[in-house]
């Protein structure tokens, strides 16, 4: 029994079976990891789902590390509610991704997908209400679980109940596109919490715009930062040391463009590698003196349209160094794996970072750059990201789906004088330093205490 309990789809550490038997456990990495670890010195658990074989098998043997219990779903009713609605459905409303006219479909099979969606929520609610002490505290984590907060409610009134949306909310016309009886029973499910929190005021305002909404729990914004000191820490480890040293022979003393994200297609990687072609045409005295560093993590891959956005980003890649590269210049390097520890050399390095997500709840890259940059770096920033609201005064913002304006914003980037640049590096760590994950997750604990 737990007096704070946090629920997410994906949990803190995820199993892989070794070739003798054996399970290899491994921690996430990531500021949300570190915050929601929170809970475990407040006496608390963390509810996650089985992600795959590996963590199912670690259910199976009642293998836990202390604090976290997973969830074991039927694991086609899992793939129905995870890739089938939570990803392809509800991630495409709230970051307004659905390619019109093609897409939506909401069909019988559509239905079928969504009470597979409400019964992972439910199993979620369930094993909730069973560990928790009376009057605890439970702090439901995003879009996966929209409708645990109502089950809950139903379940366990005396609980304290939150629910934080780490994306976007869709502006209410889009999310108009799902069947009314499938949009209430989302809205409402989230209703049943006694707080709703959001990264920014202008998501906050796109849910109690949503015309479903009637019974408007306490909205708040919590607007997720960095942990300065860890992450300082993290990149300063000798492993990212040699990294740094290595791309630094890679890009002998060019400038650097950086950008790292999963590939994910609201992070608008090509058209950031678009800006870049365009640069380079419009500006040639940046040829042979500049190198694009792009780092994507493999994400979704179970979805057909995230294997082929992660295939164009390639040929997209190769295609500008076909263009421009000389025999002693490739002007983009891409790597396509999870490696942090070239993701955290390449933020020192970094010259200029690009993030221009075409809509973002947040985007902790954004603040991250500035946080562990070595000579300062400018920022060029989309106006859709949810770390705009705070971030917007020291970087150069772009509309992300204006190409030619993006290729302009990496030339000022580029051209900054460099007291300018360390200037404006150090306004945006403080800002992007004000809530970081520890206090983001205390900050609600404490609302929900005593709200
Ligand atoms: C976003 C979501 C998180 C999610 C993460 C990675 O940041 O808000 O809830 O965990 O993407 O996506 P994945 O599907 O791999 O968990």
């Amino acid at each position: 029994m737990a007096s704070v309990l946090v629920a997410s789809n994906r949990g803190p550490v995820s199993y892989t079976v070794r070739d003798d038997g054996g399970l290899d456990a491994r921690r996430g990495g990531g500021g949300l990891v570190s915050g929601l670890s929170a809970v475990s010195s407040e006496g608390g658990l963390w509810v996650c789902a089985a992600l795959g074989d590996g963590d199912r098998e670690a259910v199976r043997r009642g293998v836990a590390e202390p604090g976290v219990r997973m969830l074991d779903i039927d694991p086609e009713v899992y793939a129905d509610a995870y890739n089938g609605i939570a990803n392809s459905v509800l991630w495409f409303l709230h970051h307004h991704l659905y390619d019109i006219p093609r897409e939506p479909v909401f069909d019988a099979d559509f239905r079928r997908r969504w009470a597979s969606y409400r019964a992972y929520n439910h199993a979620f609610a369930e094993a909730l209400a069973e560990a928790a002490d009376p009057g605890a505290a439970v702090l439901v984590q995003d879009y996966h679980l929209a409708l645990v907060p109502g089950r809950l409610r139903a379940l366990r009134p005396d609980l304290r109940i939150a629910h934080f949306t780490h994306t976007p909310w869709a502006s209410p016309g889009y999310l108009a596109m799902l069947p009314d009886d499938v949009h209430r029973e989302l809205v409402e499910g989230m209703s049943g919490a006694d707080e709703l929190g959001f990264h920014t005021r202008a998501w906050a305002s796109a849910f109690l715009a949503d015309p479903f909404v009637d019974r408007a729990p306490r909205v708040a914004t919590y607007p997720l930062g960095v942990d300065a000191e860890e992450l300082r820490a993290l990149a300063h480890r000798p492993a990212v040391d040699a990294r740094l040293a290595e791309l630094r022979a890679e890009t002998a003393g060019r400038r650097t463009i950086v950008r790292v994200d999963r590939t994910e297609l609201s992070k608008n990687i090509p058209r950031g590698l678009l800006a870049y072609r365009e640069l380079l045409a419009r500006h040639p005295e940046w040829r042979g003196r500049v190198v694009h560093l792009a780092s994507a993590y493999p994400s979704r891959q179970d979805l057909e349209v995230y294997r082929a956005y992660t295939a164009s980003v390639t040929e997209l890649a190769a295609a500008v160094n076909e263009e421009y590269g000389t025999p002693d210049w490739q002007p983009v390097l891409v790597s396509v794996q999870d490696d942090f520890t070239r993701s955290l050399a390449a933020y020192r390095l970094a010259d200029v970072a690009l993030v221009n997500p075409v809509r973002d709840g947040m985007n902790l890259v954004a603040k991250e750059i500035p946080v562990v940059s070595d000579e300062g770096c400018a920022l060029v920033l989309s106006r859709e990201a949810g770390a705009y609201e705070e971030l917007h005064e020291d970087a150069l913002t772009v509309n992300p789906y204006d190409v030619t304006a993006t290729a302009e914003a990496l030339h000022q980037a580029l051209s900054m004088p460099a007291p300018e640049r360390a200037e404006r590096t150090k306004r945006l760590a403080t800002a992007a330093t004000a809530l970081p994950p520890r206090e983001w997750f205390l900050a609600q604990l404490g609302s929900l205490r005593t709200g």
